[in-house]
């Protein structure tokens, strides 16, 4: 996984067919998905229960560019090396899943993932000043976490353009997660972002049989986004 700034748009597979997730990622990654971005939840840290670690390891096999799997679970730690030995390249874990977040980044890095911290909504920015040498992506999410479709909360776009300019010259990626389409697209880039989940948007109107729908889906993210840039 090597560093850039560059719009990258991952599909969120919480809005794919269950029935068919292999096929659903090998889709989106040939119309042009970046990363593919994995919601796991629990049913306690959020109001609803996807999937664990044994999926995701089903699901490395199909996924050739980088596993983004985002962690809505508490507590994170005992699940870390599990996610690690299931094939994910960059695992997230919320600040607002327990007391030792710091320690969570700490042996995400160690099981060799890239360390993820996500931001709700309600989670001022002041939250990762302690941690920013311990992460390599910070996820702004753009909706409470727990379901896909949700409208975009634009109050979340000041928070990304401060998480910006503290992270500076560091390499870190900032995602944006939830409400991301091309209407909201080109203010997240504006604002800094440059991971772009997308659940709904990618997935509407499409299929494993009608794949070209998720390219169409995916390219106007990304053109709006990017335009916004130029
Ligand atoms: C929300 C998840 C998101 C979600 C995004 O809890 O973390 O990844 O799937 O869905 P959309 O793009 O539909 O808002
Ligand atoms: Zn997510």
């Amino acid at each position: 996984m090597t560093f850039d700034r560059k719009i990258k748009i991952a599909p969120s597979i919480l809005s794919a067919d269950f029935a068919n997730f292999g096929q659903e990622c090998k889709a989106i990654e040939a119309q042009g998905a970046d990363w593919v971005h994995i919601d796991v939840m629990d049913g306690h840290f959020v109001p609803n229960i996807t999937f664990g670690p044994s999926t995701v390891k089903a699901l490395k096999p199909h996924v050739k560019t980088v596993m983004d799997v985002h962690l809505m679970i508490a507590p994170v730690d005992p699940y870390i090396d599990a996610f690690a030995e299931a094939g994910a390249d960059v695992i997230t874990a919320h600040v607002e899943a327990g007391p030792h977040i710091h320690r969570t980044l700490q042996a995400i890095r160690s099981a060799g993932a890239k360390a993820g911290l996500a931001l709700n909504p309600g989670t001022p920015v002041a939250a990762v000043e302690q941690l920013l040498d311990m992460v390599d992506l910070i996820c702004v999410m753009g909706v409470n976490p727990g379901f896909g479709g949700q409208k975009f909360i634009h109050s979340q776009l000041d928070k990304i353009r401060a998480l910006r300019s503290m992270i500076g010259d560091r390499p870190i990626h900032i995602e944006l997660d939830g409400g991301c389409d091309p209407s909201t697209a080109p203010l997240i880039a504006q604002a800094g972002a440059d991971v772009l989940v997308a659940g709904s948007a990618v997935f509407r109107g499409g299929s494993v049989s009608k794949p070209e729908v998720y390219g169409d889906n995916i390219c106007a993210i990304r053109e709006a986004a990017v335009g916004a840039m130029a």
